[in-house]
């Protein structure tokens, strides 16, 4: 067998995870053509829009899409064409949770990675490299390989990678452009072998030999989910300890700097927070707790279960602290939220903190004010939709007002609610917000952003997550 050099590049899926991957790919492999392909017209539109205006809010992606799109990087809605060029088909489509049948609300829902790899099957007319970029369940790529062998062309042979994507966003491009490891799985067999050096040559164009990591297929597949459920696992950790230091007096940040000192724990991943968002935290480890209880391990799945749960108690916990503290009542009162994103950098919102606590605002019939400096009205207005199910979305705008400045949210308020870390509510001129609040006035910080010594010396009663102070 000739060894393969990968020439040109298929990415289906132009999400979170496909596009700046690719994209950096594109930078990085100036030789190599890289064609980013969706179903969905308008988020391909937004991609080739001449003012770049991307579909995705991610630091440092616009400048390597302004220097690669036209040169070596494509997007396009015409995914049999791109398929039947590609040497190698990265599979990025979205895993989410199933809402429905079997394993509904644990197990992932596949059916995308299955349309994408029958849609290869059906089109190639020569051999590919297809490679599982989404994150899913243990032994998917068993069930790709079928789907093709059993769907392809005589003389088309498709070989299977794993190749999951450890990029957190609002460092995507900084965690592309250096990467802690990255981690390609194959058969064990001569050609899986070969398919993965193939792959493993493309990231060497940028990433040094030591970090990248050739294992086999299903183990691949499970560090992805053990990688995200270990870091999840760390912040419920840190979390379940901050409700002790709120009842004690003592300060998660002294404890988790005096823990994270230890080497063999380390500092990162331990900022207690009103609790983890995003789109793989929760959705990896409902998935491991689906696997685990498929292999008849329940003691496993409880365990990873409690991960969830405790972050469930997080969000609860911080709900309740400010109905409490607010005199036991917030029906009719007005409160800021700052921050709707699931964290700082990003205006993705699956899976966000801030709209469980507003969920909970609106069901004691608080009025709330949210401001965001990257999150649309639009996606607010869907993501409280989703969360109150039965009740009508006017319903919930008599209640709910969008604004567009930290100030403009805090006016006239009984208390605020910062719910994402974004860095500009540290420059927030916190005498002007407390003289045009209602007094006495709150701060609920759930991020640990704020400098609370300060804000009390102006006037505040400040409550911050993980601190026993009495307001
Ligand atoms: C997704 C998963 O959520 C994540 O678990 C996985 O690791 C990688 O893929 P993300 O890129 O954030 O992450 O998802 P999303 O932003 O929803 O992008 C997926 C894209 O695939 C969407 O733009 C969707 O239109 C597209 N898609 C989906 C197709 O092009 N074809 C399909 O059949 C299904
Ligand atoms: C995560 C993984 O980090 C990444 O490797 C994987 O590819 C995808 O899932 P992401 O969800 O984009 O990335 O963001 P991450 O930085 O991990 O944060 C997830 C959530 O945890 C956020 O809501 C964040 O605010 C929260 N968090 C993070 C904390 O509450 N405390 C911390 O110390 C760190």
């Amino acid at each position: 067998m000739a060894p393969v050099q990968v020439k040109k590049i298929c990415c289906i899926g132009a999400g979170y995870v496909g596009g700046p991957t690719c994209a950096v790919i594109a930078l990085k492999c100036p030789h190599i053509q890289v064609t980013i392909v969706d179903l969905n017209k308008a988020r391909v539109d937004a991609w080739n829009s001449p003012d770049f205006a991307v579909p995705i809010y991610e630091p440092g992606l616009v400048d390597v899409v302004k220097q690669c799109r036209g040169r070596n990087l494509f997007f396009s809605t015409d995914v049999d064409k791109a398929i039947l060029e590609a040497d190698l088909i990265f599979v990025s489509v979205n895993t989410p949770t199933k809402k429905s049948g079997v394993g509904a609300g644990f197990a992932a829902d596949l059916n995308y990675v299955e349309s994408a790899t029958r849609r290869i099957a059906a089109v190639a007319t020569s051999s590919k490299i297809v490679v599982e970029k989404s994150t899913v369940p243990c032994r998917t790529a068993e069930s790709m390989r079928t789907i093709l062998e059993a769907n392809s062309r005589p003389g088309t042979r498709f070989d299977i990678l794993s190749n999951p994507e450890f990029l957190a966003e609002g460092t995507a491009i900084a965690d592309l452009f250096k990467p802690d490891r990255v981690l390609i799985g194959s058969l064990q067999t001569t050609e899986g072998k070969e398919a993965c050096r193939a792959l493993a040559d493309v990231y060497a164009n940028w990433v040094p030999q030591e970090r990248i990591l050739t294992v086999g297929l299903w183990s691949s597949e499970l560090s992805k989910l053990a990688a995200n459920a270990m870091l999840a696992q760390r912040i419920s950790s840190i979390n379940a300890l901050s409700a002790i230091c709120e009842a004690t007096g003592a300060n998660i940040d002294e404890v988790s700097h005096a823990v994270g000192f230890d080497s063999r724990i380390g500092p990162k991943f331990l900022r207690a927070s009103v609790g983890f968002g995003g789109s793989c935290f929760q959705k990896d480890i409902l998935n491991l707790v689906y696997l685990s209880e498929s292999l008849h391990l329940p003691q496993v799945a409880a365990y990873w279960r409690q991960v969830v749960e405790m972050n469930e108690y997080q969000k609860s916990r911080f709900s309740k602290t400010v109905v409490d503290t607010l005199f036991n009542t917030i029906t009719g009162k007005h409160i800021a939220v700052l921050g709707f994103a699931f964290k700082a950098d990003t205006g993705d919102t699956r899976e966000s903190a801030a709209i469980s606590l507003i969920r909970d605002f609106l069901s004691e019939r608080a009025f709330v004010t949210i401001y965001d400096p990257q999150v649309s009205e639009e996606q607010i207005w869907q993501d409280l939709s989703e969360a109150c199910p039965t009740t009508p979305l006017e319903t919930i705008k008599k209640q709910v007002t969008i604004v567009h400045s930290a100030l403009e949210a805090c006016t006239q308020k009984e208390a605020i609610i910062i719910a994402t870390e974004w860095k500009e509510f540290l420059e927030i001129d916190w005498q002007t917000v407390y003289a045009n609040m209602s007094k006495p006035a709150f701060v609920f910080d759930g991020r640990l952003l704020i400098d609370a010594d300060k804000l009390r010396k102006i006037g505040f009663k400040v409550k911050v997550i993980g601190r026993g102070e009495r307001v």
